[in-house]
């Protein structure tokens, strides 16, 4: 079986794998969720994992919260707290909202366990025995009043890149630079506020100039017109620019502990150990459900037999996962890389970036809370308008739109009129089909296409495209009773209205198969109004998926319209940032 997954353009690629493992970018535990990050890492994720499922895939979907780094230290300072008691109540809070959002991990896991601390410990280790590791002594930033070196997020200045006046030490956020501390321009301490001195300081580093050519060659010539093109784009200028070793150790008094004997009150850098958290996950939902971790992460002696390896990020982390991790594992060997990495862009809220200090974000538990039972709305519109190629704005218009006249007016429309013309004119029963005119056998023969269509939109990771196809299903229903009017023709020819309603019927309950990556709640209401059988993907297609004479259920509502006060009241609470304190975040 030699299905394409990658039709882009000129070149055919890649077979179909046996076994999956997909991971999304594990969030910092300091913080609520948004929908900026929703709609980068997590949702596509989903989307991608339910399908691979439905096709009777072997998928492990790992995920969880990354519990060290400055992240975590700095938001903990600002709250008066630990760093502990951060992680614990993010951690529980995101796993939870994670879940009532349908996103289906099948491991939320954290990187403050021991089996964590223990697996990252022997990554570095390895690398260290193999002699990856320059040791070099240098000169950093410290900061005398609180006795501490500044790495990363604990110190800003100016990107020597761009000018942006609060780059950090490891990053400019403004245009995407990765940065050292003594590279930024005016640095000031975020503890202190203050400039700080120089101090020498021991570190590892991992030589990435010295896989230069390695990565040229795996990324460069291997994944072009594979992966996408922002974040092929953004790989290609970092190799271009020439690549720097970088530190994988840090002073800090938060993190996992480096495991050698001279690097007292040193941890890993929180980039090494928080990657090596997808592996860590994996080993503890091995052992939870008696599977092999291996099968999902190593080579295997038969190539084909490896498992396909998928991140799924924003594009702030597009480095680390396409040029860092991949080095660490490739300088540890035996590991499996990245067939993919599907970066979004960001997603803006009504024409402003999403910002956690200012508030200006929909804060998902707040979201669940205020639209309960609503996740799938939320989930049709930041797909629908999701930033797969360049960033993209998310407006409450715009989301009360697209469920009043999309998923209510199209889809809801569709199924409830199918539903309740059965009820009326058969009983609740599923009609029998009789003979099939011109338009019934188009209908059937389109019915047939979608699944396949809507598969290879998501295999190339379109997933608005994907979803729109699902929209075009719903509409083909609709104006299939449009057209036949089924609601006249029962007055002069009952056997022509039973078949159309079983037409009708068919493609509801298609529908319920092929929008359950995309709304899981709706599909399952679906599955039970038709009272539908276990179907899987490769069922979808068909005109005989429910036998005539069935009962159904009686109509319920998939969707309810939501009116200008709901989405009124979501506005003004934008406006007033003051009313959700606990929210703002260090930024
Ligand atoms: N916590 C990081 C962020 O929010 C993402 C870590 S992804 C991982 O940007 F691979 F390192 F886990
Ligand atoms: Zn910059």
């Amino acid at each position: 079986n030699n299905t394409p997954i990658f039709a882009q353009k000129k070149l055919l690629v890649r077979k179909d794998y046996k076994r999956y493992t997909v991971t999304s970018a594990l969030p910092y535990a300091n913080g609520p969720l948004h929908i900026g990050h929703i709609a980068g890492a997590y949702l596509p994720a989903d989307i991608y994992v339910r399908y691979l499922r439905s096709k009777g895939k072997d998928v492990l979907y790992v995920c969880g919260s990354d519990e060290h780094g400055a992240a975590i230290t700095i938001k903990a300072k600002k709250e008066g707290t630990t760093p502990k008691a951060i992680i614990d109540k993010y951690h529980q809070l995101n796993k939870e909202t994670f879940e009532r959002f349908g996103i289906s991990f099948d491991m939320y896991h954290r990187t403050s366990t021991k089996i964590h601390h223990k697996t990252s410990q022997d990554f570095f280790t390895t690398l260290y025995e193999k002699g990856e590791f320059e040791e070099k002594v240098s000169e950093q930033y410290y900061d005398e009043e609180f006795n501490q070196f500044l790495a990363d997020r604990y110190i800003t200045g100016t990107c020597p890149k761009c000018s942006h006046d609060s780059a950090y030490g490891d990053q400019c956020e403004k245009c995407g630079s990765s940065l050292s501390p003594t590279d930024l321009i005016n640095p000031i301490s975020t503890l202190s506020g203050k400039s700080p001195i120089l101090k020498s300081t021991k570190h590892w580093y991992l030589p990435l100039d010295k896989y230069q050519s390695w990565l040229e060659k795996w990324l460069i010539e291997g994944k072009k017109g594979q992966w996408k093109s922002n974040v092929y784009g953004q790989c290609s200028s970092w190799l271009k620019e020439g690549l720097q070793p970088r530190a994988m150790t840090r002073d800090l008094d938060w993190g996992v502990d480096v495991p050698l004997e001279d690097a007292e009150g040193k941890k890993l850098y929180v980039w090494l150990d928080a990657p090596i958290g997808y592996i860590s996950a994996t080993k503890q939902w091995a052992e939870d459900n008696g599977k092999n971790w291996e099968d999902y992460w190593k080579k295997q002696p038969n190539k084909e037999d490896d498992s396909c390896l998928i991140h799924f990020i924003g594009k702030d982390n597009i480095v680390f996962h396409c040029i860092i991790f991949p080095a660490i594992l490739h300088a540890h060997g035996g590991y499996i890389l990245p067939e993919n990495v599907p970066a979004n862009e960001f997603l803006n809220l009504e024409g402003e970036k999403l910002s956690t200090s200012r508030n200006w974000a929909v804060w998902l538990n707040e979201y669940l809370d205020d639209f309960p039972e609503k996740e799938d709305v939320l989930r049709y519109v930041l797909c629908a308008t999701a930033p797969e190629t360049k960033d993209n704005d998310f407006t409450w218009k715009d989301y009360q739109t697209r469920n009043n006249s999309e998923l209510v007016a199209i889809f809801g429309n569709f199924v409830n009129r199918a539903v309740v013309l059965t009820h009326k004119f058969f009983d609740g029963k599923v009609p029998s089909v009789d003979s099939l005119e011109k338009i019934d056998k188009e209908t059937i023969k389109s019915i047939s296409q979608f699944p396949k269509q809507i598969a290879s939109s998501i295999e190339k990771y379109r997933f608005r495209e994907a979803l729109g196809l699902v929209m075009e299903l719903a509409r083909l229903g609709n104006k299939y009773l449009a057209d036949t009017e089924p609601w006249k023709l029962i007055k002069t020819d009952e056997k022509r209205t039973a078949t159309i309603l079983n037409i009708a019927l068919q493609i509801a309950a298609n529908l319920s198969i092929v929008s359950e990556p995309f709304l899981p709640r709706t599909s399952e209401k679906l599955k039970d109004l038709l009272k539908l059988g276990d179907f899987t993907w490769d069922d979808a297609g068909s005109n005989k998926l429910l036998e005539a004479g069935k009962e159904i259920s009686t109509a319920t509502l998939l969707f309810e319209k939501i009116e200008d006060e709901a989405v009124e009241k979501q506005i003004q609470k934008l406006k007033k940032p003051e009313t959700v304190s606990d929210n703002v975040l260090p930024q």
